[in-house]
């Protein structure tokens, strides 16, 4: 099982950005733990963190040939992204969506989600641990689709 773990903008300054929102965890430690729990279940893990909008887009295009499934924060992009939410869809592939806060406790543009209606479901508000569950819950998807 392979799964592609995909990060968007400014998703790499974690431990350091907004501290009192996002925790002190840094994208190293996060996935360090999604390392760990994947290795538990037998689970291949291809991370790709980019603030590019275009390169997501790319990632997540040539994934369909080679992935099982994605679990995607698209950070900003989540609020303005038509071309990800079209790229989520054309994949093919079942795709979680994760959020390290609690976009509804926030801003009122943090309330859309453009993309969260083209994947199976959303996790959010669980600080980093959101990845292991928006994990295990995309391997549920996929052994339950076989
Ligand atoms: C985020 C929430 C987004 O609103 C924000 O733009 C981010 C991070 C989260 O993980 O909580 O960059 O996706």
């Amino acid at each position: 099982m392979k799964i592609l773990v995909v990060n968007g903008p400014n998703l790499n300054l974690l431990g350091t950005r907004e501290p009192a929102i996002y925790g002190t965890e840094t994208l190293g430690d996060i996935l360090g733990k999604i390392n760990e729990f994947a290795a538990e279940q037998g689970v291949e893990i291809t991370h790709f963190q980019s603030n590019v909008e275009g390169e997501l887009v790319n990632v997540i295009g040539a994934a369909r040939a080679e992935m099982d499934g994605i679990v995607i924060n698209p950070a900003a992009f989540t609020h303005t992204s038509a071309a990800l939410r079209d790229a989520i869809a054309a994949c093919g592939l079942p795709v979680v969506e994760v959020h390290i806060s609690n976009t509804h406790q926030r801003e009122g543009f943090r309330h859309t989600s453009l993309t969260a209606a083209v994947c199976l479901g959303q996790i959010m508000g669980f600080g980093g641990y959101g990845y292991i569950l928006a994990l295990q819950a995309l391997l549920k998807g996929i052994k339950e689709s076989a």
